[in-house]
């Protein structure tokens, strides 16, 4: 008997097409870009203009947003640790999938906590999970505030808000971070084409 978590009874199934056959015919290496940082931090922006980096270079991608995930996937998910815990696993597992199919995959989420990011890490085969820490300060998001959530999080209508009453775990070792210098933050265009110039130096963006 195969059990697997919950399941019992239960066998893998192998396709006669493999990852090698797909990655082949998209002339590309499946991976996951985690972007990981606060909210306001500019993540959905950064991993929209990846994504138009590479479709401009004939590269296919996907972007996973933890906000447009909790649309759908993810909607039964609240911002306890726990279910932060299951958000960040499942788009973890998503990510595996759409790396296995042979894309970039894309997610950009809050991923507060360190421990979940390393499970998703250790989910994917060494070097394929790349994580992209935006490093700006708490002021300058707080300062954006696009959807105004930092205000009522001040004023105590949020509890449990990333940054002001719930922790941000930063990464100890990620491959790529990207921050202020001079306090001036650099161009979306200008993170992308670095995010972008790591994976074609690492040989993502073509197979051999
Ligand atoms: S995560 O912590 O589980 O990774 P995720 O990236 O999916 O978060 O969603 C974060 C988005 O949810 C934020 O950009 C913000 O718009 C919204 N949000 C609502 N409540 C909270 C909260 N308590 N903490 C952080 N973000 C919140």
């Amino acid at each position: 008997m195969s059990t697997v978590g919950n399941s019992t009874n239960i066998f893998w199934h192998e396709c006669p097409v493999g990852k090698h056959e797909r990655q082949k015919l998209l002339n590309q290496k499946g991976c996951v870009v985690w972007i990981t940082g606060l909210s306001g931090s500019g993540k959905s922006t950064l991993a929209c203009s990846i994504n138009r980096e590479l479709h401009s270079r004939g590269k296919l991608s996907y972007v996973l947003d933890g906000d447009n995930l909790r649309h759908g996937l993810n909607k039964n998910l609240g911002f306890k640790a726990e279910d932060r815990a299951e958000n960040i696993r499942r788009v973890g597992e998503v990510a595996k999938l759409f790396a296995d199919a042979g894309l970039v995959c894309i997610a950009s989420l809050i991923s507060p906590y360190r421990r979940d990011r390393d499970a998703c890490r250790a989910m994917l085969p060494d070097g394929s999970f790349i994580e992209v820490f935006m490093n700006m300060p708490l002021a300058l998001c707080e300062a954006r505030d696009a959807k105004g959530l930092y205000k009522l999080a001040r004023a105590g209508k949020i509890k449990g808000f990333t940054g002001i009453d719930d922790p941000y775990e930063p990464p100890l070792k990620c491959e790529i971070e990207l921050s202020q210098r001079d306090g001036i933050c650099p161009t979306p265009g200008a993170m992308a084409g670095k995010v972008v110039s790591y994976l074609d130096e690492k040989g993502f963006l073509e197979t051999k």
